[in-house]
């Protein structure tokens, strides 16, 4: 079955970045969430994200209304029963994540593919929760989505060759190159990126560096575009955090144990750039 109408749980940094590049590969794409100041924000950042594409002459301003016009804005899940493939990008969290799926596997039909968006959630505990875990999978972006060039396609145990197949094909229509990680807590991504970046705030915690000397260090000295504290900021500092412990329940291992000052922070709200504040401010 072909993939024509495209669903999009979430309107967030990840879901609206998603529904763009569906959008302007050609798809029809149905974007939900749970109020309509949530949905309309996505569709803000998407037309800004677009316009940026206009005046740098990239696209044409008919352009962006037809990829505009793609898109469905929604706050009923129901409506996710056109939907050919979806991709779940909720917030971080299991409960959450495991609604989600048993409302989709009830309202889709039979043929459609299931994906999540998880950094770290096991692909094979979520598809447990459906009739159809041959037809879970992990379609995993990276932010910011519209400018990032990976999608790592994770298959859990039960995903068909048919799943993985259409879901590596689609991460291609979309412009990204897809890379394949087996079902492990953090995947490659995260498995790799998020105890970097939870040493990071460790080596801020014991002192050893001011916020802007470590991301110097990781930006000058290693060429990473930008430094792991400013980069847990974009992130979303609970989403660093909900990763780490999926980490640390997952192997079981102290050294994935989350920085203390990352739980502080997290409990204080501050998020990173989505709330205005982490590492750094961004209200000025
Ligand atoms: N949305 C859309 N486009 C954006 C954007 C955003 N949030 N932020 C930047 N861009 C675009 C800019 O418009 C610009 O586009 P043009 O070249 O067309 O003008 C381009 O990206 C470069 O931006 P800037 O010149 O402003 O800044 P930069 O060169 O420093 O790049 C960056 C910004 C792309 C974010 C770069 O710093 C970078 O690659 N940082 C690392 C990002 C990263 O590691 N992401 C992965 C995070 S991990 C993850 O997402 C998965 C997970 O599970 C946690």
């Amino acid at each position: 079955m072909e993939v024509n109408m495209f669903g999009v749980i979430g309107s967030g940094q990840m879901g609206n970045g998603i529904a763009q590049v569906a959008a302007s590969s050609g798809l029809q794409v149905i974007m939900t969430d749970i109020n309509e100041d949530f949905v309309n924000s996505g569709l803000e950042v998407i037309s800004k994200n677009l316009q940026r594409s206009v005046d740098k002459g990239r696209i044409s301003d008919d352009d962006k209304s037809v990829i505009i016009g793609r898109i469905k804005p929604s706050t009923d899940i129901k409506d996710m029963e056109g939907a050919d493939f979806v991709v779940e990008a909720a917030t971080e969290n299991e409960e959450l994540k495991f609604k989600i799926f048993q409302e989709l596997d009830n309202i889709c039909p039979s043929h459609t593919i299931l994906s999540s968006n998880t950094s770290s959630i096991p692909i094979g505990r979520i598809a447990a929760k459906t009739t159809r875990p041959d037809k879970i999978i992990g379609m995993h972006f990276m932010n910011p989505v519209p400018v990032m060039k990976l999608v790592e396609v994770i298959r859990g145990l039960s995903t068909s060759d048919e799943t993985f197949q259409k879901t590596w094909d689609l991460s291609k229509k979309f412009g990204k190159t897809p890379a394949k990680s087996e079902d492990f807590p953090g995947f490659i991504a995260n498995r790799i990126l998020m105890p970097m970046i939870n040493e990071a705030i460790f080596s801020l915690y014991h002192g050893v560096g001011t916020k802007e000397d470590i991301d110097t260090v990781m930006k000058l000295g290693m060429n990473h575009p930008m430094g792991p504290l400013a980069l847990a900021d974009l992130i979303g500092l609970d989403t660093c955090l909900a990763i780490m412990e999926t980490l640390h329940n997952g192997f079981k291992d102290p050294k994935y144990r989350p920085c203390p000052l990352l739980i502080k922070y997290v409990e204080a709200g501050w998020l990173g750039r989505k709330a205005g504040k982490g590492f750094y401010d961004y209200t000025a």
